[in-house]
């Protein structure tokens, strides 16, 4: 292949240099295209061309079904490994040895704790309130008790401001959970694992000991797992768009928990199992809601199903799935709605619609499934995916403040009107 594309603007070329990826993708550089042309630029709603930075994190291949983190597939690291090591490995870039991960969760449980007055913060918003919203808020707060802006250049800094991170982020996500339910705000226990201590958070009531369910702890790590990292999607391109302003590391992750809860990203886990639930109530007809999903006058999507990238099917997906049938068994839980959702999928699967569009279930499909045998209440599904995806976030803000990356800036085509004269308000 040539290592250069030629672009022809009214009879003159231009050359571009065309670069190649780890895993031979291919992408044309277009950094001097405006210089070089004397102002033309690119249109690309929604990025579906675009690639906004390079990036040695998560691979991810669409067309194949393909997702690794730093090179490890999804498949082996759902199986073989625990969040934190994940995690450590999305951050630094390999897998730790034992002594490196003894440390690095000591160095989190050291920071395992809240300023108090967060808690006032927490008691000024409504029971009403959506905990991504209220996840969001908290995050952002932290930089107000944490003020001290990290030095990114300097190893030690970045490193204790992840390590602080990782162990608040757990706080927040169960008090805003505790918070809803009337239940007291406590911390966790020092001599539990990292996802133990976050169940235990979760789901201690104030009159007993907490016991642990070896079931659940592995569901929710394997879950936790699967959101970790997805390379550029909404929520972490946001993140990496606001750190680029040189914004600080607990904002940045706060644009992204707002960017995550929306319906068409993150959102979709806690849609998907209300959409369920409305089918069950209207009898079960999973015709009439495909014949909605396909009707082009109907503004109702199939909720899990479709994805930006994966054009044959979501690995992450083909895991959950088979980790429902597993957790709700070894639970003792008969949910009809994991009834509704397969048949959901085979209708999809054997429908025209669907497969022309290839569209196949998301991660989302089947994870609201399991945290509802977890007993994790619906409104709560998005905020478990921005604990999933914390790694990943800060994974990519590390990166594009290490890479020294531009602050992002797009450009756009103009579509308004030209100059005109001010009209006085009498004469409108
Ligand atoms: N139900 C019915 N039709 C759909 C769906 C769906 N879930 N998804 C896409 N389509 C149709 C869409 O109407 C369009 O049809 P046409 O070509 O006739 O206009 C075609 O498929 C392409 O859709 P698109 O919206 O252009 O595709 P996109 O890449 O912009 O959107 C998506 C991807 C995930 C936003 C979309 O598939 C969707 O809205 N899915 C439902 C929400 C969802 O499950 N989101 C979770 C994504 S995975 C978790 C995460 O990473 O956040």
């Amino acid at each position: 292949m040539s290592d250069k594309a030629t672009l022809e603007i009214n009879g003159k070329k231009y050359e571009f240099p065309i670069v190649t990826g780890s895993e031979n993708e291919v992408a044309i550089d277009i950094k001097n295209l405006r210089g070089d042309t004397g102002g033309v630029i690119t249109i690309d709603p929604g990025y579906k061309n675009t690639g906004s930075c390079e990036s040695a994190i998560t691979f991810l291949d669409g067309e194949k079904g393909i997702l690794r983190y730093r090179g490890y597939s999804i498949e082996e690291l759902a199986e073989k490994a625990d969040f934190l090591e994940v995690a450590y490995l999305l951050i630094f870039g390999e897998l730790p040895t034992q002594d490196e991960l003894n440390k690095f969760h000591s160095d989190i449980k050291k920071h395992a704790v809240v300023d108090d007055d967060v808690k006032k913060i927490l008691d000024a918003f409504p029971k009403s309130a959506h905990p991504m919203g209220v996840l969001a808020s908290l995050t952002s707060a932290l930089t107000a008790f944490n003020p001290s802006s990290v030095n990114v250049d300097s190893e030690e800094e970045m490193y204790n401001a992840i390590v602080r991170i990782l162990g608040k982020f757990p706080i927040l996500v169960a008090w805003t959970m505790r918070k809803k339910h009337g239940m007291p705000l406590d911390y966790g226990s020092s001599s539990l694992g990292y996802v133990e201590n976050i169940l235990q958070m979760m789901f201690k009531r104030p009159d007993e000991d907490y016991t642990q369910n070896k079931i659940l702890v592995n569901a929710l790590d394997k879950l936790l797992i699967l959101h970790a990292d997805h390379e550029q999607n909404c929520s972490t391109s946001t993140v990496r768009i606001t750190g680029s302003s040189h914004a600080g590391l607990f904002v940045s992750l706060s644009a992204g928990i707002s960017a995550l809860w929306g319906p068409l990203h993150g959102g979709a886990n806690q849609a998907v199992l209300e959409m369920l639930e409305a089918i069950k109530e209207d009898g079960g007809d999973t015709k009439k809601y495909m014949a909605k999903a396909k009707d082009k006058d109907d503004p109702f999507r199939l909720m899990g199903f479709g994805h930006r990238v994966y054009k044959n099917f979501d690995p992450r997906a083909k895991i959950i799935k088979k980790a429902a049938d597993e957790v709700l068994g070894d639970l003792g839980v008969e949910d009809p709605i994991l009834d509704i959702a397969k048949g959901l999928e085979k209708e999809a699967l054997e429908d025209s619609y669907f497969v022309d569009r290839k569209l196949y279930p998301n991660v989302d499909f089947y994870s609201g499934i399991i945290y509802r045998a977890m007993g994790i209440p619906t409104e709560m599904f998005t905020v478990m995916f921005a604990l999933g995806r914390l790694p990943g976030w800060i994974s990519q803000w590390r990166e594009m403040r290490m890479r020294k990356e531009p602050i992002g800036r797009p450009r756009q085509l103009y579509t308004g009107e030209t100059q005109r004269p001010f009209k006085e308000i009498s004469k409108r």
